[in-house]
C-alpha cells in the first residue's frame, strides 16, 4: 500500500511538473503516442524512461545530438521512432519529456 501511495503521489508531482514546465508542443503526449513503446519496455534495446543507468552514457552527448538521432533514427530506432509525421520540435520536446528524471 505505502508503495502504490508513494507511486501515485509520485506521478502526480511529475504531472505537475510536466505541466508547469510544458514547452509549446506537448512532450508527455507525443512521448505517451510515439515512444513509449519501446522506451518504457526496452524493446529492441530501447534505454528505458528514468533509467539513470541506461542513460548515462548516452548523457555523455550533447543534447543536440540527442535530439539529431531521435530525429534521423539511430541503431534499432527508425527516425522520429517511426512517426515521420512529428515535426522535429515535437520530436525534441518528447525528448526533453524523456530525460526528464534523468537529468
Ligand atoms: C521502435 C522502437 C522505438 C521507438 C518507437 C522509439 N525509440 Fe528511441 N530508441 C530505440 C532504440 C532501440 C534506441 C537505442 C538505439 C541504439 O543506440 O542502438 C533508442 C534510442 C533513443 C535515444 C538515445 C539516442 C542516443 O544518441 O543515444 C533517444 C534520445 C530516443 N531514442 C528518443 C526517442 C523518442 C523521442 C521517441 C519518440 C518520438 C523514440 N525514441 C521512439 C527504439 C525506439
Amino acid at each position: 500500500m505505502k508503495k502504490v501511495t508513494a507511486a501515485l503521489l509520485a506521478g502526480s508531482a511529475a504531472l505537475v511538473f510536466a505541466t508547469v514546465a510544458q514547452a509549446e508542443p506537448d512532450g508527455e503526449a507525443i512521448y505517451n503516442q510515439a515512444c513509449m513503446a519501446c522506451h518504457m519496455t526496452g524493446a529492441a534495446g530501447a534505454p528505458i524512461k528514468g533509467d539513470a543507468d541506461a542513460w548515462a552514457e548516452r548523457l555523455e552527448q550533447d543534447m543536440d545530438t540527442l535530439y539529431a538521432h531521435s530525429i534521423e533514427g539511430i541503431g534499432a530506432m527508425p527516425p522520429k521512432g517511426g512517426h515521420a509525421n512529428l515535426s522535429d520540435e515535437e520530436v525534441k520536446a518528447a525528448v526533453d519529456f524523456m530525460l526528464e528524471p534523468v537529468l
